[in-house]
């Protein structure tokens, strides 16, 4: 089967390099922002502000001459979150959020060279989204590009190194009518994106040929199932390790893989979830909860042999089984995560809070209690069978 990423190549009679993978030739400096295509921009940025404390530091719209789209940028800790919706059905916006609901558009990468970085991965074969485009206002100039992933999602490569404005030329500052209350994360800790079933291996080889990465780990199905369900996942992640994507795919089982479900819904391959990462996983998520952020609720029984698989941690048990937080451990320490429930309607993307006491892994011990409790809502929703 052909990569879907090479097909823009085989039209343009050019055939992808395989390069080795000895030298690094994609720098990146971290998550620069994530952008989700919203239905309602204005009321998803009052969500994000009060119920998971971003501040918000700049917007674009018809005010700052923009006439089909608006936008709204927060933050909190090193985190970008722009939420953008159409202001007109013809807006490509507005399609976008018509066939896949709200979702995930780009996973903008931090880097120091836009340009460099646009003409290394098509030159690998990439599928151009945008040519390196230089913005500039008083703070200064970004220049940025971008190139296509699964789905309809885009990575954008940001150069921000010559500028000191609020988030890039085009916005202007804008403040939260209501004070900042933030719960406390961090840093985009990884994103996951959901690819069709068999196309696992192809995303996974365009980010390594295209991009770099390396293959971190892989779960297969024996890892990633319950006894209805089941999914395969790769993680993938580049060389300083500041960006790490695991890609999962559906696998079969006696009854429909959560995968599918996103699938049916998202329409396209596209994001799943992305990992916040907090230094305080209780306070964070007691806030949220606080402020009706919903978490996937997984049984009271997880907490009786907690001790016994995962050994003497820090923190209280009953704060964590209070919480419905989870814990796993590796060679190299352990984590504590939690799951939201979809933030919009469709059941596809959510949320991962997560804390890292010196594990880099992803929670394998927890898959089973987490796939458990998801397929708890999707037979509430009707879509497990
Ligand atoms: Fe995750």
């Amino acid at each position: 089967m052909k990569p879907y990423y090479k097909h823009h190549l085989d039209n343009q009679q050019a055939t992808a390099v395989a390069m080795p993978n000895s030298e690094d030739f994609l720098p990146l400096n971290g998550t620069d922002y994530v952008e989700m295509y919203v239905g309602n921009a204005k009321q998803a940025a009052y969500y994000y502000q009060t119920a998971w404390g971003y501040e918000l530091i700049a917007y674009a719209g018809l005010e700052t001459g923009l006439k089909d789209r608006c936008s709204y940028v927060l933050k909190q800790g090193k985190i970008r979150l722009v939420l953008t919706a159409a202001l007109t059905p013809d807006s490509p916006v507005a399609e976008h959020v018509r066939r896949h609901g709200d979702g995930v558009k780009v996973i903008a990468l931090w880097v120091n060279d836009a340009e460099y970085s646009f003409n290394e991965t098509v030159k690998r074969g990439a599928m151009p989204a945008f040519e390196p485009t230089t913005l500039t206002d008083e703070f200064g100039s970004i220049t940025y590009s971008g190139i296509h992933t699964y789905g309809e999602t885009l990575h954008i490569f940001v150069d921000r190194a010559n500028y000191n404005g609020a988030f890039m030329p085009g916005f202007k500052p804008a403040q939260s009518l209501i004070a900042a209350s933030p719960v406390g994360l961090q840093y985009v800790d990884h994103c996951v994106g959901n690819v069709e079933l068999g196309h696992m291996n192809e995303w996974v080889q365009f980010y390594e040929e295209v991009m770099g990465f390396k293959l971190l780990i892989t779960f297969d199905d024996n890892d990633i199932s319950t006894e209805y369900t089941a999914l395969m996942s790769k993680v993938v992640s580049n060389g300083n390790g500041y960006i790490k994507f695991p890609i999962n795919e559906p696998a079969k089982g006696r009854k429909k893989s959560q995968i599918d479900e996103y699938l049916d819904f998202y329409r396209s391959a596209g994001v799943q979830h992305i990992a916040v990462a907090t230094n305080d996983i209780i306070h964070t998520v007691t806030e949220l909860r606080k402020r009706g952020v919903d978490f996937l609720y997984v049984p009271d029984n997880y907490y009786d042999d907690l001790m016994e698989r995962i050994g003497v941690i820090e923190e209280d048990i009953a704060d964590l089984r209070k919480n419905n937080i989870l814990v796993d451990r590796d060679d190299e320490g352990y984590l504590l995560q939690l799951f939201t429930k979809p933030v919009q309607d469709r059941p596809t993307v959510f949320f991962e809070i997560i804390q890292r006491k010196g594990a880099k892994s992803f929670g394998k011990g927890n898959f089973k209690a987490l796939f458990e409790a998801i397929e708890h809502e999707q037979s509430l929703r009707g879509t497990l069978d």
